[in-house]
């Protein structure tokens, strides 16, 4: 049995969502997770800056003993996952993918609303998704901008939030949506001010239980389970602020561990130690 780390990788604390659910149900593997904070938001920049930074931090996770990376980013894995899998043949990845499967089955409408970032909707993945599941269903595409930066922002409830998300959301559902997908992996962190917002007019699809689900069956698939009964260790690494993040994840997903800091070197990565 295999003794290294599941590797998780975003932008910035919206990985911690699929951290969460990973946790709940694979309590004794150790997890390393990195936070890219000197570059967040991923969203709006160009799908090869992401790659790079990407492929960057994947080699950083295997080298520090990760047997299995999960994407936990939909931009990473609009701009990357393929290249990553190619790149590192021997690693098993578990990407995300905007859940329209699961919402064009919801939908009673037939109207589906997809929340992402610009990046996403211009990847080929995005729109081979839609192809292979919407089958009849209006998909319509929204971007939020601003909203990544007010999560990393702790503020999930406060004005600026819900004026972005009412903005946005309003005409989805004036066109007649029914159903949300929450295609970024930092919007899980509002369902409760959407729920708020717009009570039960809306069902909203969050991913990453079925991530989770995932990366347990690709663990077994590969034998790579972690033979142990004790609860696993939490690595947090940023590449801006290692504190903060362990402080957000402890406020945002009541998971306390250890963190490292990181420093962008040119294109490769540095241990630092943080002040
Ligand atoms: N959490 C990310 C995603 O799923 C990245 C958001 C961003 O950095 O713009 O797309």
């Amino acid at each position: 049995m295999a003794q290294g780390s599941i590797g998780i990788f975003d932008s910035g604390v919206g990985g911690l969502s699929i951290l969460a659910q990973i946790r709940r149900r694979l309590p004794e593997e150790n997890i390393l997770y990195f936070a890219d904070q000197a570059h967040v938001p991923y969203g709006p920049r160009d799908m090869q800056e992401v790659r790079e930074f990407s492929e960057t931090i994947t080699q950083y996770l295997i080298d520090g003993g990760a047997k299995i990376i999960v994407v936990a980013c939909n931009t990473a894995s609009a701009a990357a996952l393929h290249y990553l899998r190619r790149k590192f043949p021997d690693t098993p990845f578990v990407g995300m993918e905007p859940a329209v499967r699961p919402a064009a089955r919801t939908s009673k409408s037939l109207k589906v609303g997809v929340l992402a970032t610009p990046a996403t909707f211009q990847g080929a993945l995005f729109e081979s998704v839609v192809e292979r599941f919407a089958h009849g269903v209006d998909v319509i595409e929204q971007t939020l901008p601003g909203l990544v930066e007010r999560i990393e922002e702790n503020d999930l409830n406060g004005p600026q939030t819900r004026a972005i998300l009412k903005d946005k959301i309003v005409p989805l559902i004036d066109a007649g949506v029914d159903t949300l997908v929450l295609a970024c992996t930092h919007y899980p962190f509002v369902i409760p001010t959407i729920e708020d917002l717009f009570g039960s007019s809306l069902v909203v699809i969050d991913p990453s239980p079925a991530i989770a689900r995932q990366t347990e069956r690709l663990l077994d698939e590969n034998e790579l389970r972690r033979d142990a009964s004790a609860p696993g260790d939490v690595t947090y690494i940023s590449t801006d602020d290692a504190y903060a993040l362990v402080t957000m994840a402890v406020h945002l997903i009541n998971t306390d561990g250890t963190s490292v800091l990181v420093n962008w070197d040119g294109r490769s990565l540095r241990q630092k130690k943080q002040n």
